[in-house]
């Protein structure tokens, strides 16, 4: 970017965000984050990314949810953003079956709120996250941004795509620009907890065995920290009037090679559990990124050879094993 921005990053103690959030304060914008810490996973790791990630970086940090709209509209008048980069949400395709409000709470109240209060402030662009999963069962791959996305196969996905459809009615009423970014399975060092590859490097490391879904039949597009990290940058200095983008690294791989990586970073043997697949689970992802790399100038640079043993790196320093 041209010149420093003010910049609101909802979800800022979140694995994406928290990383996204470094990466701004780096290049000098000044850099107000959002977050509930909500309990959906150990929120000391949530504490962690800002006291260790964040470490003697200039931000300010608001402990609120994106939903409550006086507490958000006060952020609002005090920081006047310049940009929004909402990465806030209920994140997980299994819990919505356990607790499918929090998912209408934070996807959508939170985002039409975001959406809201950005029109009424004249904010300048908003990026904001959407997922891979809003492709469903998809008939062909690699999926593209043109690709039909009405048959979500969970509650997630639904209010995920829902969200990219509310943000398109506000550019096309009030001339917002939009970017909304489909990551493709984000890995990394301070990833979430919830996510496969965290849970298999904690099983390796400590001797515990591991479910495998689909009877290890399943296919992910991982993409690494880094060049999520990267893209979500990129995309806030192009500010495109509007986009829906796919960002991911534009190569699946197996779940079971994922685990022989996991194996051989560790040293350790899993014991697998096959079991079937999950509900809301979809067997595959896979990214046509040609549309990011061309609006963007994205590249995606670490493949999972060189991604997995930086996770368990940081795995061991962090865990102290
Ligand atoms: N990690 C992935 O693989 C992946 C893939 C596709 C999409 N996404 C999306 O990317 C975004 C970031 O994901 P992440 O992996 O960093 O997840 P995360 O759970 O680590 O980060 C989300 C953060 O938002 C906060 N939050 C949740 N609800 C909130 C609310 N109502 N108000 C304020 N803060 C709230 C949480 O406390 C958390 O710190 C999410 O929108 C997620 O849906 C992530």
């Amino acid at each position: 970017m041209d010149k420093p921005k003010t910049i609101l990053v909802t979800g800022g103690a979140g694995f994406i965000g928290s990383h996204v959030a470094r990466k701004l304060i780096a290049s000098g914008h000044e850099v107000v984050l959002v977050d509930n810490f909500s309990p959906y996973y150990d929120p000391s790791l949530k504490e962690a990314r800002i006291a260790i990630l964040l470490k003697d970086l200039p931000f300010t940090l608001y402990r609120n949810d994106v939903q409550d709209a006086p507490a958000m509209r006060k952020i609002f008048e005090t920081h006047k953003p310049d940009l929004i980069c909402h990465q806030a949400a209920q994140a997980g395709v299994r819990y919505a079956i356990q607790d499918p409000f929090a998912y209408g709470e934070s996807n959508l109240m939170g985002t039409l709120t975001l959406l809201e209060l950005s029109k009424q402030f004249g904010v300048k662009g908003i990026v904001m996250a959407s997922s891979s999963s809003i492709y469903g069962d998809a008939a062909h791959y690699p999926v593209k941004e043109t690709d039909v996305a009405d048959k979500p196969i969970s509650l997630y996905a639904a209010t995920k795509r829902a969200c990219e459809l509310m943000a398109y009615s506000y550019h096309h009423l009030y001339q917002l620009p939009i970017t909304c970014l489909r990551f493709f399975t984000v890995y990394g060092p301070w990833g979430r907890p919830d996510m496969a590859l965290f849970s298999f490097t904690k099983a390796a490391l400590e001797g515990k065995p591991i479910d495998v879904y689909g009877q290890g039949d399943m296919a992910r597009d991982f993409t690494y920290i880094d060049d999520i990290t990267d893209g979500v940058v990129k995309a806030l200095e192009k500010n495109l009037p509007w986009a829906a983008l796919n960002l991911g690294r534009g190569k699946p791989e197996s779940l079971m090679h994922t685990i022989e990586l996991v194996e051989s970073a560790t040293g350790k043997t899993l014991e697998k559990k096959l079991l079937p697949m999950q509900p809301g689970d979809v067997k595959q992802t896979w990214a046509d990124i040609t549309q990011a790399k061309a609006l963007l100038g994205w590249e995606p640079n670490v493949n999972l050879e060189k991604g997995v043993p930086k996770f368990v790196e940081w795995y061991r320093e962090y865990y102290g094993v």
